[in-house]
């Protein structure tokens, strides 16, 4: 792992081994990797059934999600923001929407000193008992909110915002709402992060959107990561035929007017 500070190294490490003794308890290391390839082929093929909640139906999905997307999805994270410009400047406010099971707004707040609070919003049920859990082992402070990312009351501003692989699983024009009340608060002064696949399903939205991320201040970057995966991520890996030798994804970046005091 290549995660600074041999403090977030162990909660990442506990993090993993916590996930591994939860969700291999009630189901076989078999039945998990099925889910998974599962899982993979409802990502990269039936992106249409992903906005009525496909992908974490099923007890096996949930746990292949967990326990490989997740642990992906921070390392992918925590890469970003530390090569982000300003980034990684202390933040009282994370807001994480679409948060799953925390995973991208932990590993955000485990690379900035001093993160008060996490507002993490999912519609997900499982999601937001998860995501806690996910705090808990990182000891972040954070509250849960059940809610639609379009509808959800956010905090006021002085916040970080970010949308971690959440947005491509919504229709058009619910994730063009949110683009504008985000534009909206990054004007106003918050940081903005949203992070996706490079995959060609996300391809048909990102263009615009990166064009009036581009004319608001920000920047568009693409993102090739090579990790040591954490042992039952790789396991996991081989086992699907999923081969990720390097972790990739895209963000979006606005860094924001004002600093939070
Ligand atoms: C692929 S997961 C990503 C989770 C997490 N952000 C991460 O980086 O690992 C997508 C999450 O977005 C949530 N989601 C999708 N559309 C949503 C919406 N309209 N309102 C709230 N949550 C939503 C799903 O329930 C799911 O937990």
């Amino acid at each position: 792992m290549s995660i600074p500070g041999s403090d977030v190294d162990d909660r990442f490490s506990r993090w993993i081994a916590g996930l591994e003794a939860r969700h291999l308890s009630e189901l076989t290391f078999r039945e998990v990797s099925r889910a998974l390839r599962a899982l993979s082929s409802a990502y990269v093929e039936r992106r249409a059934t992903l906005d009525r909640g496909a992908a974490l139906s099923g007890a096996g999905k949930r746990a292949a999600f967990a326990l490989f997307y997740a642990p992906l999805h921070f390392l992918l994270t925590a890469h970003i923001v530390r090569h982000l410009p300003g980034a990684c400047e202390p933040l009282v406010t994370l807001v994480d929407l679409g948060c799953g099971t925390g995973a991208s707004s932990a590993a955000w707040a485990t690379q900035v000193s001093g993160t008060r609070r996490i507002v993490a919003i999912d519609r997900h049920p499982w999601a937001i008992v998860e995501a806690a859990a996910t705090y808990r082992a990182f000891n972040l402070h954070a509250t849960t909110q059940r809610a639609d990312i379009v509808t959800a009351k956010l905090p006021p501003g002085g916040a970080a915002i970010l949308a971690a692989f959440a947005l491509n699983e919504m229709e058009d024009a619910a994730r063009d709402r949110v683009l504008d009340t985000l534009i909206d608060r990054a004007r106003r002064g918050d940081r903005m992060l949203i992070v996706e696949p490079v995959a060609g399903f996300v391809a048909r939205w990102w263009n615009r959107w990166r064009d009036v991320v581009e004319r608001a201040g920000g920047r568009a970057d693409e993102w090739r990561v090579r990790v040591e995966l954490p042992a039952i991520v790789a396991k996991l890996d081989r086992a699907a035929g999923l081969r990720h030798r390097e972790i990739t994804g895209r963000s979006l970046w606005i860094k924001g007017k004002s600093r939070e005091s």
